[in-house]
């Protein structure tokens, strides 16, 4: 791998002189999120704030989080009281924000934190990687931002403004170790947090995926490889990805004067822990033809309504066609519960069911 600025471009010896530039910059043009201490400030982070932003930011953009983040600490406004909630009432806050194994984990850790470390975050990325849903990216985050540790925080985002700087052409996902040795050379030992800050906003705000505002707004403009070459909108260079697979399989709507069948998935796998409507297994298939008509879970009088449901999860599709049941009684089908329309609203309900609750007021005809 080699690490040696690219010679075309003018390097400052001293990487702190880069460093020092992007703080500079983000002295004036950081963004104001609810989390975060504003640069210059004499506030000290709240773990417990930082902690938890980051944990909704895996994953998720900063738009979607921010009232999720402001709704959590006016339920639950110290990790105390997060610790105590019921796992269900923190997953219904949840509702909406995807990957809720991040809820489960956010619970746990909240416990571990209170029952076993005195309700004290550790500050350093090693300890803190040894808590339940704190992976690399977000030990590193938590490091800097809520505790000054020189800790080099790496996403999608940082490998992209690295690639970019040092022309780095290898695609991802090898190129990661080479990034991150970069990011590393360029972390300052001072102002750790608004560092790690500096360069998530400079990836989110100027050196994006697609908009790149180089000219006379990037604080490193003048010292970056690709842009001398005019080709940093090619970087970082990926492998194709693969096409993601289709699953499918059919959910059973059953409704009765006014109410709706509903189960909880296991706790554990994919929406664990959610409210559902009840369905068949969902099978990676070529097309519908390969779908068996699923066993119909009660004896009731059928219909498949019209068109289907599509949603995306990380690694595959999903289409799902809804078969509603006409019962004559309010009897039980599998494990589950009758719900109130009126009450579906408060239930953790994952967004693939709202979906299918849409679907059945306005079916989607595009078979
Ligand atoms: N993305 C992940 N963590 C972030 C943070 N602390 N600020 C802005 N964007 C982020």
């Amino acid at each position: 791998m080699d690490t040696r600025p690219p010679s075309h471009i003018q390097h400052p010896q001293d990487t702190s002189e880069l460093s020092d530039r992007l703080l500079g910059w983000y002295d004036v043009n950081a963004r104001k999120l609810p989390w975060r201490i504003a640069p210059g400030s004499d506030q000290t982070p709240d773990p417990y704030h930082i902690w938890l932003s980051e944990i909704m930011l895996q994953q998720t953009t900063v738009v979607t989080v921010i009232p999720y983040f402001e709704k959590f600490l006016a339920k639950w406004p110290t990790l105390d009281d997060l610790a105590h909630e019921e796992l269900d009432q923190i997953l219904a806050a949840w509702a909406g924000l995807g990957y809720y194994a991040r809820a489960r984990n956010l619970h746990k850790c909240a416990r571990y934190i209170i029952d076993e470390m005195q309700g004290i975050f550790p500050n350093n990325e090693q300890d803190l990687r040894q808590l339940p849903g704190i992976g690399p990216y977000t030990a590193a985050a938590i490091a800097a931002i809520a505790f000054g540790r020189q800790a080099t925080v790496m996403d999608g985002n940082i490998e992209r403004v690295m690639a970019r700087m040092f022309n780095v052409t290898t695609p991802l996902p090898e190129a990661k170790p080479e990034l991150k040795q970069w990011a590393e050379r360029l972390t300052p030992p001072h102002r750790a947090g608004d560092y790690a800050q500096a360069v998530m906003d400079l990836g989110a705000d100027i050196c994006g995926p697609r908009i790149l505002k180089c000219t006379g707004r990037c604080p490193w403009e003048k010292n970056c490889a690709a842009n001398a070459l005019s080709i940093a909108d090619q970087l970082p260079a990926r492998k194709p990805r693969k096409a993601k697979p289709t699953r499918r399989g059919y959910a059973f709507w059953a409704e009765y004067n006014g109410h709706l069948w509903l189960c909880k998935r296991p706790e554990n796998g994919l929406l664990g822990g959610m409210m559902e409507v009840p369905s068949s297994d969902w099978l990676e298939t070529p097309d519908w033809g390969a779908v068996p008509m699923p066993q119909i879970p009660i004896i009731a009088n059928w219909t498949e309504t019209p068109g289907m449901v599509r949603h995306s999860f990380t690694h595959f599709h999903l289409e799902i066609k809804v078969i509603r049941l006409e019962l004559l009684d309010m009897i039980d089908l599998q494990e589950g519960n009758w719900f109130p329309f009126g009450q579906i609203d408060d239930l953790a309900l994952p967004t693939i069911m709202l979906k299918i609750i849409n679907h059945l007021k306005e079916p989607v005809l595009d078979l």
